[in-house]
């Protein structure tokens, strides 16, 4: 079955712990790679349904597919979760936050204290709960799936972990600890891991370009697995 008749969920952006009514924990993630990979993605499906943190709104706007936003982590996954169908596709490049705090203040906390120590639980993980899902429910055996590592340090090493720990088809390798790739800028750096064990350095460039090369590689390992 080819990507034109299966429905791809791209997840994109960081998203957000509150603190208290006006503060919150979050990271450097844009959005950018996930409205990549979701505009190709719609270009090459049957459906795209688009699951994003808070991005900005210029980034979405004229969007041809359906999109979801949310706020936290366990937000996110309870919508990856209800998107899942037989035969999807989950390409996870948001980047949720792993911590929460263990409360959330429901007044604003006032300067008094010198210091402030903020205890933080950590929070699900969405590949890892889609890996169970996966066990649990054969419907779910066909679902694709791919990750994306954000590494600075033996970045390799932490690819093929995350590949095999968290049960994926294929990951994504973004070095973001050099010049033109990660958060904020328009191009990346990525190399691709199959669960088959290939390995493929893509060149460096434009987030959109990359994205494309992503899909066309999906649609190409589906049709060698026999999916
Ligand atoms: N991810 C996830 N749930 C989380 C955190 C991350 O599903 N709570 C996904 C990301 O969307 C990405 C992959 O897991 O596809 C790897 O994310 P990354 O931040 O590189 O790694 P972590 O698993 O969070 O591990 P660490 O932060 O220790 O590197």
């Amino acid at each position: 079955m080819s990507l034109r008749d299966r429905k791809i969920i791209v997840t994109g952006g960081p998203t957000r712990e509150w603190i208290d009514p006006v503060r919150y924990i979050s990271n450097a993630s844009s959005g950018r790679m996930g409205i990549a990979l979701a505009d190709a993605a719609f270009a090459a499906s049957r459906e795209t349904v688009f699951i994003h943190g808070p991005v900005e709104a210029a980034l979405l706007a004229d969007k041809p597919y359906r999109m979801v936003s949310i706020e936290s982590t366990e937000d996110l996954l309870a919508a990856v979760v209800s998107e899942l169908v037989r035969d999807s596709v989950l390409i996870m490049s948001a980047a949720p936050a792993d911590y929460r705090p263990a409360q959330r203040s429901d007044l604003k906390i006032k300067k008094d204290a010198d210091q402030l120590n903020i205890a933080l639980v950590k929070n699900p993980d969405i590949l890892n709960n889609v890996a169970a899902l996966r066990l649990e429910n054969p419907l779910l055996n066909t679902i694709f799936v791919v990750g994306f590592a954000a590494e600075t340090h033996d970045i390799e090493e932490y690819a093929r972990a995350k590949l095999r720990e968290k049960n994926l088809d294929m990951i994504c390798l973004n070095d973001v600890g050099r010049a033109g790739a990660g958060f904020g800028v328009d191009t990346n750096i990525i190399t691709l891991f199959m669960r088959t064990g290939e390995r493929e350095e893509l060149p460096m460039a434009e987030k959109r370009e990359l994205a494309g090369i992503i899909i066309e590689r999906i649609e190409k390992e589906l049709i060698r697995r026999g999916f």
